[in-house]
């Protein structure tokens, strides 16, 4: 039977066994679920091609594990408590049952509109339920959804149809957010133009405000579903099937599509749901992330449903009506777990203490962050005003790759220390390597992270490209996955991440890649190049600052105007989470003589750190550094 740690020695006991033998240990988690054919091979793999494979011959269909596996006992319960932008606006709440049959007739919706098994499905939409059975009914069918967050522009949404060859995109005609009401169906107009394999689009009702129809390629939702019918039988996947398509930014290069597939996800997302938030039946589970991240994927749908959980979901945001709308939404639904990202801490945090004060959010047993680094007056702000004193707090270290967490306290069990996210789980094996790829054993190290042994939620490949993958992950330090994180493990052999040793920014728990943005940038007539890089930021944890080189500036050219006009453009370009912060005009980038940027220059000038530099003997002018230091000085 699937195992439910308890205790602090259990915790050591399962995890003593699952690194002895994991496929038993494996094996062992996945026996409860409904499987239409067992399967009878735990694990085959290996980290040099890379190949990896759980439950390979084993064959099911991930929501009859929600759905027709826990009918009988979850039928009534609520699956998912919908909490509209508006706190006056009614809220929703779906049973199993009902969510089930939205689903099964969504799923027979998307099957008359042509779509198949291994098809793509693009989904941009904004937190309301039918997000969830839009996903659950791609799965149900064996679709491949490819859920892009509703804050990315029409350019970056194309990009990821025309990667995944999505034959159709799910959307609405617009969103609520906070104050704000926006228009989501032009976007879609505009990006499926150049997106030749799209042909239906599908329209969810949300805002009323009008859009225009394209007569045969779009439909309203609400005018398919009126028509299908609640039958509908799940179609049986292989273990190894595509479950969906995630784009992460990397270090280079266009975002990735991230694949994960069926069983394993389903495995680990719902054993690391149960563990690490303790989530007991009944219990009210509340995750506040997008659904369009990976967290939303994993911890806000399918992990929480898969172990018949009530997942409650939140269309607005932190800070609208006022600073405290998190904490009325706990004392309103009596939340029992609450899990958001250390940025929205911050920022409330920021806003003063009186939002918090008054509410005293009894139900509170365990809280969770996410996505970036804990500083330790944040971690104690959470456990002193949200927590109030008596809430472990999981700080829970993952990343889109893994699929589900990897390093993070048991809720009540693991011993928390502000800012380290403590343990591994069961299965994991990290290992920390110096940059030569000397493991550095024992306790009091500090170096790269990485992990040396599959577990079941690792994405198996990136869509369309698996030389990538092994590119990316498993080269730097061959036989292992390379996570791209810093990591010291204390004395006490307690993890703590350090951030992100190549060129990606954690911009508000968010991941950006500085190639992405400069390419961005350097679509501005007037760039010639730029260099990007993060800085520490006080809310978002980092930021983005630009140095960019311009053609024909003299004395009368007006900086402020084109710093404005690169601002605006990236924000058109990839959307607002990668506008930058800061961009500083420069006459020239500090470069080796072959022509490389020293980034760790330019990281150093942006945190306003000029000492040290380092060793600078291999740069072609060193005065270039003397007049950034200078201009950078300027920018505020
Ligand atoms: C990167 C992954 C996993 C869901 C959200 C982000 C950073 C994530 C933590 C944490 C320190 C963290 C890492 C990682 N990160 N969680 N608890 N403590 N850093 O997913 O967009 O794939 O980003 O986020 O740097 O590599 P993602």
């Amino acid at each position: 039977m699937a195992v439910k740690i308890k205790t602090l020695s259990g915790y050591f006991h399962e995890y003593q066994k699952s690194v002895v033998n994991p496929e038993q240990f494996w094996g062992q988690q996945a026996e409860d679920f409904f499987w239409r054919k067992k399967y009878t091979c735990v694990l085959k793999w290996n980290f040099k091609e890379p190949r990896i494979e759980w439950f390979k011959d084993g064959q099911l269909n991930l929501t009859e594990n929600i759905f027709e596996r826990q009918v009988f006992t979850l039928q009534d319960q609520p699956a998912i408590i919908w909490e509209p932008n508006d706190p006056n606006e009614a809220t929703v709440q779906l049973t199993y049952g009902q969510l089930f049959e939205k689903v099964k007739q969504f799923s027979n919706v998307l099957i008359s509109k042509g779509i198949h098994k291994g098809d793509r499905v693009a989904i941009y939409m904004p937190m309301i339920p039918d997000l969830a059975v839009a996903m659950l009914a791609c799965a149900r069918i064996g679709a491949v959804h490819s859920i892009v967050f509703a804050g990315f522009s029409s350019t970056a949404l194309a990009d990821r149809i025309i990667d995944a060859e999505a034959k159709m995109v799910i959307t609405s005609d617009g969103s609520y957010r906070g104050s704000k009401q926006i228009s989501i169906k032009p976007l879609i107009d505009e990006a499926v133009e150049k997106c030749p394999s799209v042909e239906t689009i599908i329209v969810k009702k949300r805002t009323g405000i009008p859009v225009t129809m394209q007569a045969g390629r779009d439909f309203w939702w609400d005018e398919l579903t009126a028509g299908a019918s609640f039958d509908n039988v799940a179609t049986v996947m292989n273990a190894e099937d595509p479950l969906f398509v995630l784009y992460t930014s990397g270090s280079t290069g266009k975002p990735k599509g991230l694949v994960h597939t069926t069983a394993g996800y389903m495995v680990y997302t719902s054993f690391t749901f149960r563990n690490v938030f303790q989530y007991s039946q009944g219990d009210i589970y509340f995750c506040s992330a997008d659904i369009g991240w990976i967290t939303g994927h994993s911890y806000i749908i399918y992990g929480p449903l898969l172990s018949g959980a009530t997942t409650l979901m939140f269309e607005g945001i932190p800070t609208w009506p006022n600073a405290g709308r998190f904490w009325d939404i706990v004392e309103k639904y009596n939340v029992n777990q609450f899990y958001t990202a250390p940025t929205a801490i911050r920022s409330l945090m920021a806003e003063g203490n009186q939002f918090v004060e008054g509410k005293e959010m009894k139900s509170l047993k365990v809280l969770g962050t996410v996505g970036e680094p804990i500083n330790e007056e944040a971690w104690h702000w959470y456990h002193d005003h949200v927590g109030k004193n008596r809430c472990p707090i999981v700080d829970t270290w993952w990343q889109t790759e893994t699929g589900g967490v990897l390093i993070s306290p048991l809720a009540g069990i693991t011993p928390t220390k502000p800012s380290y996210a403590t343990l591994p789980l069961p299965g994991i094996q990290p290992v920390i390597l110096d940059n030569e790829g000397n493991e550095l054993k024992g306790n009091s190290v500090e170096g790269n992270l990485c992990i040396e042994f599959p577990w079941p939620g690792i994405a198996r490949t990136i869509y369309g490209d698996h030389e990538r993958f092994q590119q990316t992950y498993f080269s730097s330090f061959p036989g292992y996955y390379f996570t791209g994180d810093g990591v010291k493990r204390d004395e006490d052999g307690y993890y703590r991440i350090l951030g992100r040793v190549d060129d990606v920014i954690n911009v508000s728990g968010h991941r950006m890649g500085t190639a992405e943005v400069e390419n961005a940038i350097n679509e501005h007539p007037r760039v010639v190049e730029s260099a990007v890089v993060g800085f520490p930021h006080n809310i978002k944890g980092q930021g983005i600052y630009a140095f960019v080189v311009c053609n024909d500036m003299d004395e009368s050219t007006s900086e402020e105007g084109i710093i404005h006009s690169i601002k605006i453009g990236v924000n058109n370009i990839i959307g607002p989470i990668a506008r930058p912060d800061k961009v500083l005009i420069v006459s020239g980038l500090p470069k080796t003589r072959s022509g490389k940027i020293m980034r760790r220059i330019l990281r150093k000038i942006a945190a306003s750190d000029y000492t040290n530099f380092g060793d600078t003997s291999t740069l072609l002018d060193p005065m270039v550094v003397d007049q950034i230091i200078e201009k950078s000085k300027t920018l505020k």
